[in-house]
């Protein structure tokens, strides 16, 4: 903030309290791009200690203290955050693989990562793909060059769990990276059963209120000093006001994804039960492919994400899943996920729009696929709106 008073300019000094002032109960936001240094001498001590601030694209407060709380969450080290989830990804992979370098990655990845994987190829690192659901292929995928094997811990749409213990296993030294976004430090701590990083989309569950674009990656400090160094070359650092509202949004997390949970739970139980739904993906029911692992790791829940598939004799995916859409009026289709409001989305023609028809079919993405991310509305208001939507539509 600046003022102009008899033609010179003060400059409003923030972050620096005078002495005696009371803290803020909450932490100030440092939105600024640089920071005054006092002299050669200081500039040079931050430059070599990497502790203070002097330009936000390397570093700032709000980063430092969302970096070291999720850290805490996670039981790592330290950790670093990132414009958006895909930030975080990129700086990841960039930071470990160069060309002539591999990376294995789970086929059933977030859509723009597995677009991630292809932009990676075209710059001469190879990535191949594996199921995760079977850990001992991952085997077959090793060599000499692999650099990291990329997984999420429970994948979107259809819900694969993956057994992180099994993969680290087989990954051995190849360090092992978790994509946390469905599930958080709430549900599982990955890097107690061998991953090497953790990430997070913290635009999701992290803040959980739908109004942040953010990335983390948390770790042991050799990875992570890598990986803040690539960030700040490609520009991938986090906007110092998202960091502060993601902050806020940590308070609430283990009252969220305790709730969020519990209501999933209900909600896959109800409509697997229903007549107008053909089929339920809900890992801890008992026909999901991965119950038996979601059992082992997740017994609190999967997160607030399930998919089902309408019924129809009909018309086609697209216009079923339409009518379905309106008569659901209170649930709105938002493509993304882990708001505080419930919301459907439609795989097939969202996060995995690029995938061949066949391609989709194949692995169950159909038209009449929706998924549902559970917000913090009582269970028996959704049970109600899916009810009615699902009989109307019908
Ligand atoms: C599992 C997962 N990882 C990564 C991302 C990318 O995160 P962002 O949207 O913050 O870039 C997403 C986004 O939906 C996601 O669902």
């Amino acid at each position: 903030m600046a003022e102009e008073s008899q033609g010179r300019i003060h400059v409003t000094r923030i972050g620096r309290p005078d002495a005696g002032v009371a803290p803020p109960a909450t932490p100030p936001l440092y939105q600024t791009a640089a920071f005054d240094v006092a002299d050669l001498d200081q500039l040079e001590q931050i430059n070599e200690s990497a502790v203070g601030y002097i330009y936000t694209r390397d570093n700032n407060p709000n980063h430092e203290a969302l970096a070291g709380s999720i850290a805490a969450l996670e039981g790592a080290e330290c950790g670093a955050v990132f414009a958006s989830g895909m930030g975080a990804l990129a700086a990841i992979c960039l930071s470990l693989a160069t060309s002539g370098d591999h990376l294995v990655m789970s086929a059933s990845l977030y859509g723009k990562t597995l677009v991630l994987g292809s932009r990676l190829q075209a710059l001469g690192i190879r990535v191949t793909y594996f199921d995760v659901t079977r850990p001992q292929n991952l085997s077959e995928h090793i060599t000499p060059h692999t650099k990291a094997v990329l997984i999420e811990t429970v994948a979107n749409p259809l819900l694969e769990v993956a057994d992180i213990p099994a993969l680290a296993k087989i990954a051995g030294e190849v360090p092992l990276i978790v994509d946390s976004t469905f599930t958080t430090s709430e549900l599982i701590r990955p890097l107690e059963h061998g991953a090497a990083i953790v990430m997070h989309s913290a635009s999701k569950y992290l803040n959980g209120h739908g109004d942040v674009l953010l990335g983390v990656a948390v770790g042991g400090s050799e990875h992570i000093q890598k990986i803040r160094e690539t960030a700040s070359v490609f520009g991938q650092n986090a906007n110092p006001f998202e960091c502060w509202m993601t902050q806020r949004g940590l308070r609430t997390l283990p009252l969220r994804m305790k709730q969020i949970c519990e209501t999933t739970r209900v909600l896959a139980g109800f409509l697997s039960g229903h007549s107008e739904v053909k089929r339920v993906w809900y890992p801890l029911l008992p026909d999901h492919p991965s119950h038996a692992v979601a059992q082992r790791f997740y017994p609190q829940g999967t997160g607030g994400i399930l998919s089902f598939e309408l019924q129809t004799d009909a018309d086609s995916g697209a216009a079923r899943v339409n009518r379905f859409m309106m008569a659901a009026s209170e649930i709105p289709f938002s493509p993304t996920l882990a708001d505080t409001r419930t919301t459907f989305s439609h795989p097939a023609r969202t996060s995995h729009r690029h995938l061949a028809a066949e391609k989709k079919q194949a692995v169950g993405i159909t038209d009449l696929l929706v998924r549902l991310s559970t917000g913090l509305e009582p269970a028996e208001v959704l049970i109600g709106e899916l009810d009615h939507a699902l009989r109307d539509s019908a």
